[in-house]
């Protein structure tokens, strides 16, 4: 499965990438962006939901909801690894910890072999690319369950971000307590449409990050396309944004750029914010289209994971020696090295201590092997 190459082989046990990165809400507020992604629902009603969308908008919506990004948060009952797994356990000490999926219902068990909690799993975070988190709620309070699953290894282990010592009582074998404002965080990236005001409802509305987190409430653009009346569009189209504000858009959840600049030095920390790293590529051209990062990923798919597959974005901008003369609009030159595969060696992955996940260095370059990583 093409999931286990993201990982990074023997840091399984790091820190979640998210949890490491503060959940402090990143407080964007250029009002010439139009929309802010991780805006809260502030009005239902404003929201066509969306299956809405679908039926006037095929192409965008046929692989939308399975891409890493419509799956980052998901209903229990809906999440692809339980309904493939579900019964897993996982001991640690005296204590054994299941998530078990029984009839659409998924529940999450702490026991000490003497007692035993179980309480409902409430949201699946992550479409386990790399690894999975589990959010419970006990007493009314948000958990994140002890134990994450790990797709490289197809089964659960400890949450990394969890306490190292051993849970002294059965309560607090149920995981990291998360405060209102963890929790917020957590939706806020990963599915900032099911938040109105500070309660979540995953149930009634479209989890993770569907169409109208990053198009904003479609109610009204619903109702004036059904009514033919084109005039009142009434939508926000980011296709419409220059490369460098479309870089601010996407990072507002994606690790942003101008935190990295004020966390200086950061070293190879930094991978984790693409537009960073874009931003100080020589390919980077502010008013080009082709340097957008809609202009590599497409939104409303999963994430291509081959890398040749991004040659003619390359190409777009670059030629190919001893090819077709360049045109006016290409002003990179071409390789003296290689024909294909350019990201293989110009957008090298790499690791980042204490995070699980592999990064690709979005600062396009010639990557010497072991010349220093710049900053
Ligand atoms: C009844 C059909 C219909 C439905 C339902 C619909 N749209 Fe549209 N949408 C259209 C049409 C037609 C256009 C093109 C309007 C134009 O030509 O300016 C459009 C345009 C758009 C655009 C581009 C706007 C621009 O200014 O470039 C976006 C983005 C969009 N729709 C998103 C959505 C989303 C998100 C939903 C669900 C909440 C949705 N649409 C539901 C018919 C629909
Ligand atoms: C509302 C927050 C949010 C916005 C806005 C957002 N993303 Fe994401 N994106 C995420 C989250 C969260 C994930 C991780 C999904 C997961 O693995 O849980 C993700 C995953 C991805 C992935 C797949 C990465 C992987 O490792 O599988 C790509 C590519 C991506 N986003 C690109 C973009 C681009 C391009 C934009 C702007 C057009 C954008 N994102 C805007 C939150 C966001
Ligand atoms: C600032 C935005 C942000 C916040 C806050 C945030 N995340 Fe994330 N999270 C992301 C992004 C972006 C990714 C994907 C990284 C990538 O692939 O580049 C991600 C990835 C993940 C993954 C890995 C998904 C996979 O498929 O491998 C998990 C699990 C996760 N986050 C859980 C959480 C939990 C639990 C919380 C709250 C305690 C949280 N995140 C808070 C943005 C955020
Ligand atoms: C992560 C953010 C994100 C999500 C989620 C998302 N879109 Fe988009 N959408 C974009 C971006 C960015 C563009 C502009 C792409 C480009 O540069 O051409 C866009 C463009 C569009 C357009 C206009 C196409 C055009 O030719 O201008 C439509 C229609 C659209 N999206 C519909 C949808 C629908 C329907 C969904 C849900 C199934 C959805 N989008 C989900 C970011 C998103
Ligand atoms: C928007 C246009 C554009 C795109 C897209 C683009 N480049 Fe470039 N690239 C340039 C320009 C302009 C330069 C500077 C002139 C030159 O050295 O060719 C450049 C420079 C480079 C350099 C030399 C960097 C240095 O620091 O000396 C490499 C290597 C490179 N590009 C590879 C790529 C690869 C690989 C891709 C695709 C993943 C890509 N480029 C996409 C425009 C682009
Ligand atoms: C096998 C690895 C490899 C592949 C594949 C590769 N390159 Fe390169 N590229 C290099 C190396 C190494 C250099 C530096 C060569 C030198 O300095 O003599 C280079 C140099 C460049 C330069 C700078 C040229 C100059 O004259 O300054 C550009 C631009 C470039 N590559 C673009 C691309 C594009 C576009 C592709 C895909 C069509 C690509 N590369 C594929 C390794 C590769
Ligand atoms: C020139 C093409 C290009 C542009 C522009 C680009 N990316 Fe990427 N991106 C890639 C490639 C190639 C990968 C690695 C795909 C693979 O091999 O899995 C990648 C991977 C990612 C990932 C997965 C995590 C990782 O680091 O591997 C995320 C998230 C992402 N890009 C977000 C963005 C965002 C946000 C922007 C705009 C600031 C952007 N990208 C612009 C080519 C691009």
């Amino acid at each position: 499965m093409h999931f286990g190459l993201r990982g990074v082989n023997g840091l399984i046990l790091a820190a979640g990438l998210a949890i490491a990165a503060g959940t402090a809400l990143l407080a964007q507020t250029a009002p010439e962006m139009g929309w802010l992604p991780n805006h809260p629902a502030t009005r239902a009603e404003d929201y066509a939901g969306a299956a809405a969308c679908g039926s006037c908008h095929p192409a965008q919506s046929k692989r939308q909801a399975a891409s890493e990004m419509g799956m980052s948060i998901t209903r229990p009952a809906e999440a692809r690894v339980l309904a493939e797994h579900p019964a897993m356990s996982f001991e640690r000490g005296k204590y054994t910890y299941t998530l078990r999926k029984d009839a659409g219902q998924v529940t999450f068990t702490a026991s000490d072999g003497h007692d035993t909690i179980t309480e409902p799993v409430y949201a699946v975070v992550g479409p386990g690319s790399v690894f999975q988190a589990y959010l419970i709620q006990h007493k009314g309070e948000f958990h994140r369950a002890p134990v994450d699953f790990f797709t490289a290894l197809g089964k659960l282990g400890p949450d990394p971000d969890a306490d190292a010592a051993m849970p002294a009582t059965l309560e607090t074998a149920l995981g990291k307590h998360l405060s209102a404002d963890d929790v917020r965080g957590c939706f806020s990236c990963h599915s900032p449409a099911t938040v109105i005001g500070d309660k979540f409802d995953i149930a009634g509305r479209t989890p993770g990050i569907g169409c109208e987190v990053c198009h904003g409430p479609g109610a009204k653009h619903v109702a004036a396309m059904h009514a033919g009346k084109k005039q009142d569009a009434a939508i926000f189209n980011p296709a419409h944004m220059a490369p460098g504000l479309q870089s601010d858009f996407c990072d507002q959840c994606h690790e942003s750029a101008a935190k990295m600049k004020a966390e200086s030095p950061h070293g190879v920390r930094s991978v984790v914010s693409p537009a960073y790293r874009l931003q100080a590529s020589r390919c980077f051209l502010a008013s080009d289209k082709r340097s957008s990062c809609s202009a590599c990923h497409d939104p409303h798919a999963p994430m291509e994971l081959k890398s040749v597959a991004y040659d003619t974005k390359c190409l777009a901008c670059h030629t190919v020696r001893g090819g077709a003369a360049a045109r006016a609009d290409q002003a990179g030159k071409s390789c003296p090295v290689g024909t294909s595969d350019c990201a293989g060696c110009h957008m090298p992955k790499v690791t980042v201590p204490n995070l699980a996940v592999l990064f690709t260095d979005h600062r396009i370059r010639i990557a010497a092997a072991g010349a220093p990583f710049p900053e």
